[in-house]
């Protein structure tokens, strides 16, 4: 009877030495990406219609930006915590943005200073004390075909990224100069997007075959620096060029030939339905029936 009072007095017992986890907790820190089995399957979705958001000043001025929800969507979704992100067509990093949110490390190459100028005027008013310390963000005012020159192999756990779509963003500008009724190009009629700049580098002035070769250049190089089981995820769109009547380019499947080319393995594809943003638009009325291009492609690799 002594005893058991002696060990009913608080003060005198020791503090429990195994922690115990809750279910969710345990669920937590037994996957890759720190997510628990609920919150795994409610990001299992292939078909995403929610992402929409307002514009900051930063995303009008480039005019071809993603949101930084569609970025941490798929930052929670393939990484975690403390782990390396790289986005080679940074922008005004919105990848960037999300991982800073997320605490995971991130770098980006952007080839246009202005852009590179405002990425980083973001990334400072978004960072806080904690992400200061700890992170390492880096913003890299360079062509990313010079990647390696900044990133060490095997480093990196996700690549998330938007590249320009070949030349089809000249074209476009161009054609919107002369749209009629049914421009077949009138499709993208209620979006910014503008020529990124004049620069010989810049894979927006590419034409699609040269395009494909260059990108099939980085996705090696990205692949050299990603983790083994690490991920590369691409959102992209498909799309027309009509001035050589060729009615439909589908670069997400091109692209999945170039990613499986360079070692990656095709690993998943997502659909982002845009079409509460877009106006549907009238195309090759009377005579061919053409549907309009109102969602992107996220395209995901795997290094197994
Ligand atoms: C579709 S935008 C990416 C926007 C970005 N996802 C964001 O949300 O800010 C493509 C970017 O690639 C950049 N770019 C084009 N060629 C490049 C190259 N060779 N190296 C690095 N960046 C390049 C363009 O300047 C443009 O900002």
């Amino acid at each position: 009877m002594e005893n058991a009072n002696f060990f009913l007095n608080k003060d005198i017992l020791c503090e429990a030495e195994v922690k115990y986890l809750t279910k969710e907790e345990d669920q937590r820190q037994r996957s890759f990406n720190g997510l628990s089995a609920k919150e795994w399957a409610s990001l299992s979705k292939n078909v995403w219609n929610d992402l929409s958001s307002p514009r900051n000043k930063y995303q009008i001025e480039h005019g071809a930006v993603f949101p930084v929800k569609l970025a941490e969507r798929l930052i929670r979704m393939y990484s975690r915590e403390e782990d390396a992100v790289y986005d080679p067509f940074l922008g005004i990093g919105s990848t960037l943005v999300a991982a800073q949110n997320l605490q995971r490390h991130c770098i980006g190459t952007e080839l246009n200073p202005r852009f590179t100028k405002i990425a980083q005027k973001w990334a400072n008013e978004n960072s806080n004390l904690f992400s200061q310390n700890k992170f390492h963000y880096k913003i890299i005012n360079d062509d990313c075909r010079n990647l390696s020159k900044y990133i060490r192999e095997n480093k990196i756990q996700l690549t998330v990224t938007s590249p320009p779509y070949a030349d089809f963003i000249q074209k476009s500008v161009e054609d919107r100069k002369n749209t009629h009724k049914t421009s077949l190009i009138k499709h993208q009629n209620n979006s910014t997007v503008k020529q990124y700049s004049d620069h010989s580098d810049d894979f927006g002035n590419l034409p699609y075959n040269k395009f494909l070769i260059e990108i099939e250049e980085i996705l090696k190089l990205n692949y050299n620096v990603t983790k083994k089981g690490g991920y590369s995820v691409w959102v992209v769109k498909d799309y027309r060029d009509t001035k050589n009547k060729i009615p439909y380019i589908p670069f997400h499947s091109d692209l999945a030939q170039v990613g499986k080319k360079a070692g990656w393995k095709y690993h998943d594809l997502i659909i982002w339905d845009q079409t509460g943003q877009r106006k549907l638009v009238l195309l090759g009325y009377p005579s061919v029936l053409y549907t309009n291009q109102n969602c992107s492609f996220i395209v995901t690799f795997r290094k197994t």
